[in-house]
């Protein structure tokens, strides 16, 4: 991802965080506990959220965004974290590590998805739970996805792999994740294409 998206990235997404993301972010991690991983954590959206007796590692690849979560981790009341460069694909961490496995607005831009997944799922304990909120691709047949499937090869280069139309809940169980629950809902104050949205828990069986 470009220095330049990365610097603005933040402000790109300020009134989407403003409409429901936040809302979102904090309803989704207020119960996670324990071994926490996050993955592709960004400029560290989700930091004011997580609650402050977690163990927490926030995995980011891309430096630039990175650079951005230390300012946030100095300003959180969290105990302990890590941030490392590692990506979804590779896991740097032994089988069954972690309670929760958290990933927002990731599983669009990760190179192979179904490789992540399974990562993810072999880092959790079992009973542990992949935490998601991720934009996806509309209902099949709609004009909707139509267009999706037009502006994703252009999109993907500008906005660092971000797919516009991918079946991340398909993914999800082909993983062998079991979903307890599930909510689709539009993401509100930005543009059509990426307004489908899932989000919920997935455990490990
Ligand atoms: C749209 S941003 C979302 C950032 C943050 N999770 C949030 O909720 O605001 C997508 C993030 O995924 C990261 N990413 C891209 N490819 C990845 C991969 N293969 N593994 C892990 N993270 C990846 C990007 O560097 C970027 O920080």
């Amino acid at each position: 991802m470009s220095f330049i998206f990365a610097y603005f990235y933040d402000n790109l997404m300020s009134k989407t965080e403003e409409a429901c993301l936040k809302e979102w972010r904090q309803k989704l991690l207020k119960n996670v506990s324990g071994d926490v991983l996050e993955i592709g954590a960004g400029t560290g959206a989700n930091i004011e959220f997580y609650p402050k007796n977690i163990k927490l590692v926030l995995a980011e690849p891309d430096k630039n965004m990175r650079q951005q979560i230390e300012s946030k981790i100095s300003n959180s009341k969290l105990k302990t974290t890590i941030v490392s460069d590692g990506t979804a694909e590779n896991i740097e961490a032994k089988d069954d590590s972690f309670d929760f496995v958290v990933s927002t607005l990731v599983c669009c831009s990760v190179t192979k998805p179904e490789r992540s997944l399974l990562e993810i799922k072999r880092v959790l304990k079992p009973g542990g739970s992949l935490v998601f909120l991720e934009h996806v691709g509309a209902k099949q047949g709609s004009k909707r996805r139509r267009w999706q499937n037009i502006i994703n090869p252009f999109w993907k280069k500008l906005a660092g792999n971000c797919h516009l139309n991918r079946d991340t809940e398909a993914s999800i169980l082909s993983a062998g994740f079991k979903i307890n629950d599930i909510k689709r809902e539009s993401m509100r104050k930005t543009i059509p294409i990426i307004r489908p949205t899932i989000r919920g828990m997935a455990v490990k069986p």
